[in-house]
């Protein structure tokens, strides 16, 4: 489980200043030091309905930390394993035939393979995990569906970690349509009709997190790239002990 930011020292700091020099120029060791390990790692969901862009926003977020010389791992629900697989054919062939507390519990399954398999390895070594729709995502969804978002989040809290920051892409419904129309030759699928768009997002709006951080996801690509990663680069320090 990832805890609150603890306001402790990270020891895995200490390896950083290890190597020291006496060539050693200062910006390569503030370098240094903002890539040292976090322990337990740190797990951003992005969230939001479809079409609010997290998917970019996520890919780019990983890229950039990457390049800063983290460890960093993209990883998005449904998965492309087997439950996963299952979801998506649902979402194209149609939901109508699933009841909802089954479909509930596919991507409950679905996400007990990815933790296992992927989010807690990726946080034991200290990686950013960022993942594209997390349970956040279930309380939403299949709370439109009519199942209690509390009983939601509570069935997912016993296997899956917390997450220490939530991005919350808040779009209009009409707008997320319209960028999904634009972008899929294939048309909306039945997870993305307006009304239960809608449902979906007034339980996003709802919700109380003590760490979702709500952005303006009509703002441009770049300017919502930044906002993204000073909300990132504060996590991280938070999560190390460090001053933000
Ligand atoms: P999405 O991220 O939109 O995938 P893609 O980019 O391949 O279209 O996710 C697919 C759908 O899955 C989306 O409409 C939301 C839905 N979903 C749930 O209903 N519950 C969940 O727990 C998750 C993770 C996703």
């Amino acid at each position: 489980m990832t805890g609150p930011a603890g306001g402790t020292d990270n020891p895995a700091h200490s390896s950083s200043q290890t190597f020291l020099h006496p060539g050693a120029s200062p910006p390569q060791i503030a370098h240094m030091t903002d890539t040292a390990t976090i322990l337990g790692g740190l797990l951003v969901a992005f969230e939001g309905i479809d079409g609010a862009g997290k998917s970019t926003q996520a890919r780019a977020a990983v890229e950039a930390l990457t390049a800063q010389g983290r460890d960093a791992v993209m990883l998005r629900e449904p998965t492309d394993g087997p439950h996963g697989r299952r979801l998506r054919e649902i979402m194209t062939a149609g939901r109508e035939h699933v009841d909802p507390m089954d479909e509930f519990r596919l991507f409950l399954d679905d996400r007990r393979e990815d933790v296992a398999l992927n989010i807690a390895p990726a946080l034991e070594r200290g990686a950013v995990v960022c993942i594209d729709r997390y349970y956040i995502s279930s309380m939403a969804y299949q709370g439109a569906l009519g199942i209690s978002p509390d009983f939601i989040r509570a069935e997912n809290e016993k296997f899956s970690p917390q997450p220490d920051l939530i991005l919350y892409f808040r779009l209009p419904v009409e707008d997320g349509l319209a960028r999904i129309t634009a972008s899929r030759s294939g048309g909306q699928n039945l997870f993305e009709r307006r009304d239960y768009q809608a449902r979906v997002m007034q339980i996003f709006e709802t919700m109380r997190f003590e760490r979702m951080v709500r952005c303006d996801a009509s703002l441009p690509v770049d300017q919502l790239h930044d906002i993204v990663m000073q909300r990132i680069t504060q996590a991280i320090k938070a999560k190390s002990g460090r001053k933000a």
